[in-house]
């Protein structure tokens, strides 16, 4: 069995996402109540995960926020918490705003137009850094590491998490079962993630070559991976 052969079967080459979810259509597949029943579940987890990172009170910053739902349900958990969203799409900032005000925390929660490669705050700024399902669409992963690393308060807490790129062998069956609830555009771009997303290997390294530091890679199930930092 020659290597090239072996290779193609179990290595999934990484297809890159525009960087961007711009369009209006993509926002409301996003935001779509058959998906977003789903996704909801998959936030939930994402939020239980950040309130044990050990940070009670203080700001936090959610990169790539899409339509703001986990800085709402992070707001709803936590009272204490004073959070801003920052994504580079106006239509999914539009679309976050209204979900703030719909379950009345926009005095707690904000929403700006920022990008994760260039963060407009001064460094060590933030007790709570996350970001979930953006590092598959972001063109220099290295420079988001970094400025998290920079934003972050020393003693803060960070929360990288995002979809997990399976071996070839696995892709098909991989996306059948797990974007079973996915359906017409939703469902696209959900395989075009898993193409687009990290294996842990791949993040491993990436966190070797950044600026965070204390640092872990987890893995949650076989469907995501990230980088996880508690407070100290
Ligand atoms: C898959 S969505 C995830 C949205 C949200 N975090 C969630 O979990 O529902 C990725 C988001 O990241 C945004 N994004 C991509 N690159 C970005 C960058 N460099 N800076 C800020 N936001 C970015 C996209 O516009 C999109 O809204």
């Amino acid at each position: 069995m020659s290597n090239k052969w072996l290779q193609e079967l179990f290595f999934l080459p990484r297809i890159p996402e525009p960087e961007i979810m711009g369009n209006g259509e993509g926002t409301e597949a996003y935001s779509s109540a058959v998906s977003q029943a789903y996704l909801d579940e998959i936030d939930n987890t994402f939020v239980e995960h950040a309130l044990g990172l050990g940070v009670q009170r203080g700001l936090v910053l959610d990169i790539g926020t899409g339509p703001g739902q986990i800085p709402i349900k992070l707001a709803l958990k936590n009272p204490r918490f004073q959070i801003i969203g920052i994504d580079l799409s106006e239509t999914m900032l539009e679309k976050a705003r209204e979900n703030a005000e719909f379950h009345g925390v926009q005095d707690r929660v904000s929403f700006q137009k920022g990008d994760a490669k260039h963060i407009a705050f001064p460094g060590a700024h933030f007790d709570l850094v996350v970001c979930n399902s953006l590092l598959h669409h972001a063109s220099h992963p290295l420079a988001a590491l970094n400025e998290i690393a920079r934003v972050s308060k020393p003693a803060g807490a960070i929360l990288l998490r995002d979809l997990r790129r399976p071996l070839a062998v696995a892709f098909a069956a991989h996306v059948t079962w797990f974007g079973r609830h996915y359906r017409g555009l939703m469902k696209k771009l959900y395989v075009d993630s898993v193409k687009a997303a990290y294996t842990p290997e791949e993040l491993e390294t990436l966190l070797s070559r950044s600026e965070i530091r204390g640092g872990q890679i987890f893995r949650k199930g076989l469907t995501h991976i990230g980088i996880e930092r508690r407070a100290v």
